[in-house]
């Protein structure tokens, strides 16, 4: 496949296979993540890579997910991540303006997982305090957000996009999520 194709094929990932994810691919993420573009090349980021079957069951529970249609969008018993890559953002290197770092850093994995056929969802909506007390991370560092891994266990459908912006289940259980047009996002030369 090549990498437009990949990028198109994308879709966010809550249900997941059981299989183990390996840490040689975990490793991995982290590298694609280490090596994204960073503003003023400050590198502010670190990365928390989480496969132990009892932090993962703690980080599930501070977790939110796909608010339009909770609680169906829930990863499903035995459905859930087999690991987690959180995302610090070390403060004294810089506080603000890192959110491009983060976004680059985390597509990069994101692409990267999908390549080996892992799927995933950035995770934004955490119990911050919680996970941060779990995982034992100094008060320097903030929890930028989360990315749920783990081998694709379901097929959302892209939809293009009417009236709204929210995604939603069919009566199958199937995530059909919705798009805005290319010709209503593009303007050449002015606007
Ligand atoms: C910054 C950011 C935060 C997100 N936070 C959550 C979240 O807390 N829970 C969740 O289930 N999905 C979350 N998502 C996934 C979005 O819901 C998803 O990207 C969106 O519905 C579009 O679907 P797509 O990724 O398949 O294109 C987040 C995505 C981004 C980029």
């Amino acid at each position: 496949m090549t990498l437009y194709d990949l990028i198109v094929s994308r879709r966010t990932i809550r249900q997941f296979k059981p299989d183990s994810v390996s840490k040689e691919v975990l490793k991995k993420l982290v590298n694609v993540a280490r090596l994204a573009p960073s503003g003023a090349n400050l590198q502010p980021l670190e990365f928390i890579v989480v496969d132990d079957e009892e932090i993962r069951k703690q980080i599930f529970a501070c977790l939110r997910w796909a608010a339009y249609v909770a609680p169906e969008g829930d990863p499903k018993s035995g459905h859930e991540p087999v690991a987690y890559m959180v995302n610090l953002v070390n403060t004294k290197i810089r506080d603000r303006g890192f959110e491009r770092d983060i976004g680059a850093a985390v597509e990069n994995m994101i692409l990267a997982a999908l390549e080996e056929d892992i799927g995933s969802c950035w995770v934004d909506t955490i119990d911050r305090s919680k996970v941060q007390e779990i995982l034992n991370i100094p008060e320097e560092y903030k929890i930028d957000s989360i990315l749920a891994l783990g081998y694709t266990d379901e097929k959302p459908i892209l939809e293009e996009m009417k009236e709204s912006v929210k995604y939603w289940k069919d009566i199958e259980g199937k995530l059909h999520v919705p798009k805005r047009k290319l010709e209503d996002v593009i303007h050449f030369n002015k606007f």
